[in-house]
């Protein structure tokens, strides 16, 4: 059984109709192990996302992702809010180019293309994880859009229909539309679900400087690194033995990752690692408790950054 992120309940959300959770995504292990003639980099990739909270009823917040809400409309409509929805929306031509709004078209055309009518849908991204910062953001936002504008259509496409959509519209954009623990190759799109995963105890923090990701490849000087090593089912081992191959580049353009890798370790994490591209560092804990704790502690000591304690999805055979 898989402890899977819920949609959250329709009733209590007034006008909207379906919403959909974007739950960060955390790469336990990136390895960086080719290229493609095409400059994309080849990756392997252990990825897990973090799980819904449990509900809370109408004031169920998402501390650790962002939230997508959906409604018919007598005209499309697009709004955002949340903690870093500022940092989206200061420029309307910015909105525009919003990832959401590129998987909304791209559906709506693939529908329209299969002769299914796609109705005009008003859209309200709460955006609560910081923008570029490692932990699918984007991608993840455009992977609630395809799935919960699936469900508001009631497109029938296939898994494989939707996963080619999402990937031409990201790299991680196929596997934030799993949302569950995967193993990543290719460029990210050549995914298998795990069959067996832990929920772990994590702490995300950011230091609230956004990074690109281009320019954290273009910064990698080793492009061809040795592969994950197969997995055993010692999660701790597995992972302690494995890397980040972009967190050394990453560090050397965002100096506060050292610092704020060093101040998750010090709060007692037994792994602590960079996720994608960046900024973003996570530390897995023994419990939730201690994660909550560590999560208080480091706030207090920068409240200038972002940290959140959470759990992550876990898969039971
Ligand atoms: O696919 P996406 O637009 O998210 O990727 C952003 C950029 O990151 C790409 O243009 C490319 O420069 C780099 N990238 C890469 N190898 C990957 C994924 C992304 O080089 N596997």
């Amino acid at each position: 059984s898989l402890d899977q992120p819920r949609p959250a309940a329709d009733a209590g959300l007034g006008e909207f109709a379906l919403s959909e959770f974007a739950p960060a995504k955390i790469n336990l292990a990136l390895h960086v192990v080719g290229r493609r003639a095409d400059g994309y980099h080849l990756l392997e990739s252990i990825v897990t996302f973090v799980a819904h909270e449990a509900s809370g009823g109408a004031d169920t917040i998402y501390p650790a992702g962002d939230r997508l809400d959906f409604a018919s409309s007598a005209s499309d409509a697009f709004s955002i809010s949340g903690r870093f929805g500022v940092d989206l929306s200061p420029d309307p031509a910015a909105v525009q180019q919003n990832l959401v709004l590129k998987a909304r078209d791209l559906l709506r055309a693939a529908l329209e293309a299969r002769g299914i009518a796609a109705s005009p849908v008003a859209i309200h991204l709460e955006k609560n994880l910081p923008i570029a910062s490692g932990i699918g953001g984007g991608s993840a936002d455009a992977a609630a859009a395809l799935r919960g504008l699936s469900r508001l259509w009631n497109a029938k496409l296939t898994d494989p229909e939707l996963s080619a959509l999402a990937l031409s519209l990201g790299a991680d954009v196929p596997m934030c539309l799993k949302s569950q623990p995967l193993g990543a190759k290719g460029i990210g799109e050549d995914i298998t679900l795990l069959g067996t995963m832990p929920s772990f105890a994590i702490v995300l923090g950011n230091p609230l400087r956004g990074v690109s990701t281009p320019d954290i490849f273009r910064r990698l000087t080793q492009k061809n690194n040795p592969t994950i090593q197969p997995l055993t089912g010692d999660w701790p081992a597995d992972l302690i033995v494995a890397r980040n191959d972009l967190e050394p580049p990453a560090r050397s353009l965002v100096p506060e990752i050292a610092e704020l890798s060093d101040m998750i370790a010090a709060e007692g994490a037994w792994l602590t690692r960079m996720s994608g591209s960046g900024a973003t560092c996570f530390g897995l804990f023994e419990t939730s408790t201690k994660a909550a704790q560590a999560a208080a502690n480091l706030q207090r000591r920068r409240p200038d950054w972002y940290f959140v304690a959470a759990q992550t999805i876990g898969v039971h055979p």
